[in-house]
């Protein structure tokens, strides 16, 4: 009986390892990006987080920090504390150079539930939809593929070209989830914030992680429906 429960919490320990890698390209929509990093930080065990030159290019425009002297983030500078403004006491959250192909995350045999690359630039998915495993961020999810683990890629792009397209074909094929960033508007959003946070929420849903960060369609109907029958 022992054994047998330790076989079960083997098992279940190989199902989830509670470690995932978030990649951040050179596309529109770093503020996804973060949103999503401040809510793993309080979820996840260990979050891989490793940013392309040209996220940090884009970040430079999308997330002009208040009191920044205007300078161009560097990647020495990248921590929890600049980008979420919390400070990372546990150790939780491991930043990766892009250039590092010998980090852990380049190996299928690290343990990690998945990775989602939000925003994915239209070259970055072009790289992994063709398997070239050029940078760490290339090469992880090449990993994450071929482990048949979760690869989430939040594309950004408008309008859209066939190769962008057919790419995307590719990589649905593969076994990739395609989150467009198309955040949608039946929420009632009032602000950008709330438009960022449905996205995030698609995200969260498809890694295993249910939170109401937005208001859920069809919730707000069974609220009012319950109010009237309360009132009844
Ligand atoms: C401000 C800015 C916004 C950009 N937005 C996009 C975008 O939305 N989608 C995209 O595919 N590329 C966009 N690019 C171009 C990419 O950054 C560029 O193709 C880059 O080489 C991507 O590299 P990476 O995939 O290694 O991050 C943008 C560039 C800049 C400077």
């Amino acid at each position: 009986m022992k054994k047998n429960e330790d076989d079960a919490s083997l098992a279940l320990k190989s199902l989830s390892s509670g470690r995932w890698v978030l990649a951040m390209t050179g596309a529109s929509g770093i503020p996804y990006a973060l949103r999503l990093l401040e809510v793993l930080f309080d979820l996840c065990e260990e979050v891989h987080v490793v940013v392309s030159d040209a996220a940090i290019r884009v970040m430079h425009e999308e997330h002009k920090r208040k009191g920044s002297s205007g300078r161009k983030l560097s990647r020495s500078q990248l921590s929890t504390e600049e980008l979420i403004g919390r400070p990372d006491r546990n150790g939780k959250v491991i930043f990766h150079s892009p250039n590092d192909i010998g980090a852990s995350i380049a190996s299928g045999s690290h343990p990690c539930d998945g990775m989602v690359i939000v925003p994915c630039s239209m070259s970055t998915l072009a790289a992994v939809s063709n398997g070239l495993a050029s940078n760490l961020i290339h090469r992880a999810a090449d990993v994450v593929l071929k482990e048949n683990r979760k690869l989430i890629i939040v594309p950004r792009e408008t309008p859209l070209s066939l190769i962008h397209l057919e790419n995307m074909t590719k990589v649905v094929r593969c076994g990739a989830t395609l989150i467009p960033a198309m955040p949608g508007f039946y929420h009632q959003p009032t602000e950008i914030q709330d438009l960022v946070d449905m996205l995030v929420m698609k995200i969260l849903d498809q890694m295993g992680y249910s939170l109401d960060l937005v208001q859920r369609w069809g919730k707000a109907a069974e609220e009012d429906t319950s109010v009237k029958l309360s009132m009844i």
